[in-house]
């Protein structure tokens, strides 16, 4: 018998096989090792090749690759006939120990961002968001920036085109916010800002703000260091003093800026708080009457306070965080350590 007789008897005799097979593991991995194995039926047909006659090489190979093909077919479907018979507690070992999966984690300005957006939130601040992308009027004419006025030098500015740049601050939010609600209202709106900055280890050209924002009739500047203050005391830590130092901000009047007794040294003087004992963390003020006026709110009848804090810096003060330049450098080692 030539091979071609040889090949044709097997895929026969295999077929007969399957005919008469009694279902085990058994004897499914037996027929598998007969045909498939190193040294089974398949290889040896293909092994034999060259002794094929000449003229019947081409239908001799074609035959054993179908052949082939029908074989690892068969055997896959019946290895999957075998796993459907069991139950899940055979085929899972239930007392493995799982694999764990990577989960990410929040970054620590969200983190800091939220903690600090929750507390105001209980406070009954809304949140309100504005646009990154904004207008002249909104981040600076309408928030009593006079054209050409060296305040606006302040915060060097990344233009868009004439008129459209990115915001400087989160300070806009406060006209779109006016304009778009009537007092009361109290809002705190955490978002990113801009300014054209050579990026170092202390300063980076984005960053982020929280604003605060309160308008109502009779409000305070003793309203605004009630609220700072508690808030002082529930982010830092009870023990926690605040104090005001005058400031200057066009858009408030009059205008302050915060400082909270070091958290770290608790007042002592460390080589955080520069031997101070004391940490700036915000600027704020009474919302200056020409920035109601131009928002439509009438300043006879209501006043408010705002406020403006960056969550960069008071992560970096929290956790000891020595560059800013960590906060974007998506190093995976670095920001998993904050959970
Ligand atoms: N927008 C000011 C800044 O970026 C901060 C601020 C906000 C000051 C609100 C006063 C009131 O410097």
């Amino acid at each position: 018998m030539d091979l071609y007789q040889e090949a044709k008897q097997n895929r026969i005799d295999f077929q007969s096989e399957i005919d008469a097979l009694e279902l085990t593991e058994q004897s499914v991995e037996n027929l598998r090792i007969k045909y498939l194995g190193k040294k089974g039926i398949i290889r040896y047909l293909f092994q034999g090749f060259s002794s094929v006659k000449p003229e019947e090489k081409k239908e001799y190979g074609q035959f054993v690759n179908v052949f082939k093909n029908e074989v690892e077919g068969k055997i896959e479907e019946l290895q999957e006939s075998l796993i459907k018979q069991k139950t899940v507690a055979e085929v899972f070992d239930h007392t493995m120990p799982g694999i764990r999966p990577q989960r990410g984690s929040l970054h620590p300005i969200s983190l800091t961002m939220r903690e600090i957006v929750k507390i105001f939130q209980e406070m009954g601040f809304d949140i309100e968001f504005g646009p990154e992308v904004e207008t002249d009027y909104y981040n600076f004419a309408a928030l009593n920036f006079p054209d050409n006025h060296p305040a606006r030098d302040m915060q060097d500015t990344f233009f868009v085109e004439k008129d459209i740049l990115l915001r400087t601050h989160t300070s806009p939010i406060q006209v779109r916010a006016m304009q778009k609600y009537q007092p009361p209202m109290r809002l705190i709106t955490p978002g990113r800002v801009f300014r054209n900055e050579a990026v170092s280890a202390r300063s980076h050209c984005i960053f982020h703000q929280i604003e605060g924002l309160y308008i109502d009739e009779n409000v305070t500047f003793a309203d605004l260091k009630t609220t700072i203050d508690i808030f002082a005391k529930r982010y830092f830590g009870k023990n926690v003093k605040t104090r005001f130092r005058p400031s200057f901000f066009p858009f408030v009047e009059p205008g302050a800026e915060v400082d909270v007794t070091c958290f770290i040294c608790g007042g002592e003087g460390c080589r955080v708080c520069k031997k101070t004992g004391w940490l700036e963390i915000m600027g704020c003020g009474m919302v200056d009457p020409n920035v109601l006026e131009e928002s439509g709110i009438d300043s006879e009848k209501y006043s408010g306070y705002a406020f403006g804090m960056g969550p960069d810096r008071i992560t970096m003060l929290k956790y000891g965080i020595d560059d800013i330049r960590l906060f974007f450098d998506s190093d995976i080692k670095f920001l998993k350590q904050f959970k």
